[in-house]
């Protein structure tokens, strides 16, 4: 009976889970090669499921990369599309300037003064290539930024609070939006986790986008709150608005319709990949044109809810 009660016993831990287990029967007879043939079977088990492991993780592996370099091949051709049109513009620019330039300098009579209206062409073309070759920089600066997350600064935990009114000091003191109002209003002992940097690029993105929807009479409006696993941020201005147009492509890389004609067009896109990294959503709402917009941006406040949420994301 009790070699049967050590077989029993030992297959129902095995079949628990604790692979590691062996029967050991020392009765030499047929429960003894019973045993054996269960440990056998035991160890080729694990053998078969530690190479099955070790197969799924090299196919997650091979996913992953393939898609960060399906996204790199999108983002390449988008850049190499966006900087072809500025640097086409520059180099036609330079070379009427060049052939203009040539026409003057061989005039026949050399003490004649330049016409001054030869002279507004040329600064035109001179103007025109320092803007598009700065459209280009700011681009090549963007994908910079882009290409630098996530290793930037690591989670920690952030006054909130702080770090928006940081952000808002700073573009408050900014020439372009001197005239602008911004206010700024919410508790000031909301602390949360995340990458300090990056969700201070997150603001920067969602504020400027919002000041340049704006006239400068117009004001931009950002309230702070929290519940018990999660902090909002709401950014509302009376600018512009969203039309549905631009509602459908506003996360696109390179998708801009900036009033001034200078977006890169990345912001939000840059930013969508931030908030996602700290299991966070932000969603935007407009009346319509002319109406105004609001960003509503939620993150949770700590790690653990973070990782929660990420791995439900996972295994949706
Ligand atoms: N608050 C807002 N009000 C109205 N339109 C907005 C607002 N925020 C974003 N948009 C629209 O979404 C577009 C994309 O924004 P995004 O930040 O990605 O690029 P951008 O602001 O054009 O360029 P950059 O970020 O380089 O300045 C903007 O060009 C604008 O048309
Ligand atoms: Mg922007």
């Amino acid at each position: 009976v009790q070699p049967f009660k050590i077989l029993l016993s030992g297959s129902r831990r095995i079949a628990a889970g604790d692979f590691d287990h062996r029967i050991i029967l020392r009765s030499h007879d047929e429960l003894a090669e019973l045993a054996d043939a269960q440990n056998t079977m035991t160890s080729l088990f694990v053998e078969i499921k530690n190479n099955l492991d070790e197969k799924v993780r090299e196919r997650t592996q091979e996913v992953v990369r393939s898609e960060q370099l399906a996204s790199v091949g999108f983002l390449a051709a988008g850049v190499a599309h966006e900087i072809n049109n500025p640097l086409a513009s520059i180099a036609w620019s330079a070379e009427s300037l060049e052939s203009r330039l040539h026409e003057l300098l061989h005039q026949e009579d050399r003490s004649q003064e330049i016409d001054p209206d030869e002279l507004k062409i040329l600064s035109r073309y001179l103007k025109k290539i320092q803007e598009e070759a700065f459209r280009c920089k700011g681009i090549t600066e963007r994908l910079l930024d882009f290409s630098r997350l996530g290793e930037t600064q690591r989670k920690q935990q952030v006054n909130i609070y702080d770090s928006v009114n940081d952000v808002v000091e700073l573009v408050r003191h900014l020439g372009q939006y001197r005239s602008h109002s911004i206010r700024f209003e919410g508790d000031q002992e909301l602390e949360a986790w995340v990458s300090p940097t990056e969700f201070k690029q997150v603001v920067l993105n969602l504020l400027t986008n919002s000041l340049d929807a704006c006239e400068a009479d117009q004001e931009v409006h950002l309230r702070l709150s929290c519940d018990r696993t999660y902090f909002q941020l709401i950014i509302e201005d009376q600018g512009c608005g969203v039309t549905e147009e631009v509602m459908q492509h506003l996360f696109e890389p390179f998708f801009t319709r900036r009033r001034d004609g200078r977006g890169t067009g990345l912001g939000l896109s840059i930013t969508y990949r931030i908030v996602q990294d700290h299991s966070g959503t932000l969603v935007p709402e407009s009346p319509g044109p002319g109406q105004g917009s609001r960003f509503t941006l939620t993150m949770p406040l700590n790690r653990y809810s973070q990782e929660m949420n990420y791995e439900k994301r996972q295994a949706a």
